[in-house]
């Protein structure tokens, strides 16, 4: 479609357009399968802004954004960016993502990076393989390359042996997860949020010493799925002391029965660390994503 003269204007956009978002995102992105509750959770739940096409154009291009707070210096990470196939090539992606860098340059970041937004995203960077017209569009826009981030995939029939003395259940009562938020919190704190996320919706499972002792639960590891995408495995941990002993491989199990029982074939596993520990279950690479980063002139960053 030829570019239209007049600069497209876009607005903030509300929770209540969370479904037309999640239609504008399969017409662009078809089988990604977000949800407008997942968007609205990503999105809108996390502090940040929404920002959209409005009338008379209609809902065709939109994009989200937030900024992290790491001591005195502020970090922009954009979530989205997305435009209707059949409005491509006219500005709109250029208009959403300046909108969206603008915000964050107004909240006081010195720097933006696209998605990778932990502990809430939608993915961990652009995918290499499905999304290159935006990574054309983060070149035209001066991002710089960072990482190569992946996520690996197993199929839901993957299957390990509980090792003896372990007990894996859900993490439902307020004694499991007590002991496993100590644990949480002890070697990975980055990771509470989307723990909490995952207790919410019931998909935090956890390893214990079975029988538990007297003195109440041991925990040993855990493992949270779903939390911002059905399917998606992430984060886990086995504690540092129990590592090597099977209760991981015994986990990532766990979560393959539950995406079996909710009727898909494959755990994807987000972000991943270790690539070996899950190689050796059987996974491998799916999808590649880059990370990008742009940084703002000094005089513009601060407010
Ligand atoms: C990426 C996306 C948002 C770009 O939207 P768009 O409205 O077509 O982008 P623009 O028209 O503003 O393009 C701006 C510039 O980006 C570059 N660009 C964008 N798409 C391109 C393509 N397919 N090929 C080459 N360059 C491209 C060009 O430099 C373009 O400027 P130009 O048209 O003057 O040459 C759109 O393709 C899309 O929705 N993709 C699917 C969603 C997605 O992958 N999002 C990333 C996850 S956050």
């Amino acid at each position: 479609m030829p570019a239209d003269p007049t600069p497209p204007t876009v607005a903030p956009w509300g929770r209540d357009r969370a479904e037309a978002l999640a239609d504008l995102l399969e017409r662009s992105l078809p089988g990604e399968g977000f949800t407008a509750e997942e968007l609205e959770s990503v999105l809108w739940d996390d502090p940040g802004v929404v920002l959209g096409t409005t009338d008379p154009a209609g809902p065709v291009a939109a994009g989200g954004a937030t900024v992290r707070r790491f001591g005195d210096t502020v970090v922009g990470y954009v979530k989205l960016v997305v435009v209707d196939p059949d409005h491509r090539r006219a500005g709109l992606g250029r208009a959403v993502l300046s909108a969206l860098e603008a915000w964050c340059r107004a909240e006081g970041a010195t720097e933006v990076h696209l998605a990778g937004t932990a502990p809430v995203y939608l993915w961990p960077g652009i995918d290499v393989a499905a999304m290159t017209p935006a990574l054309c569009l983060a070149e035209a826009l001066g991002y710089e390359p960072r990482t190569c981030e992946f996520n690996m995939v197993l199929p839901s029939t993957v299957r390990v042996p509980t090792p003896p003395g372990v007990a894996l259940r859900r993490i439902l009562d307020d004694a499991d997860d007590d002991a496993m938020r100590a644990l949480v919190t002890r070697h990975w704190p980055w990771w509470l949020d989307e723990y909490d996320r995952a207790l919410e919706s019931g998909t935090a499972i956890g390893a214990f010493v079975d029988p538990p002792p007297g003195a109440g639960p041991e925990p040993l590891g855990f493992v949270c799925h779903s939390v911002s995408h059905l399917g998606l495995l992430g984060p886990m941990g086995t504690d540092p002391d129990r590592q090597g002993g099977g209760v991981g491989g015994a986990l990532v199990a766990e979560v393959a029965k539950d995406m079996m029982a909710a009727g898909v074939s494959e755990v994807e596993v987000c972000w991943v660390g270790p690539v070996a520990f899950y190689a050796k279950l059987g996974a491998t690479v799916h999808r590649v994503f880059r990370t990008y980063r742009k940084r703002f002139p000094s005089s513009e960053g601060a407010r």
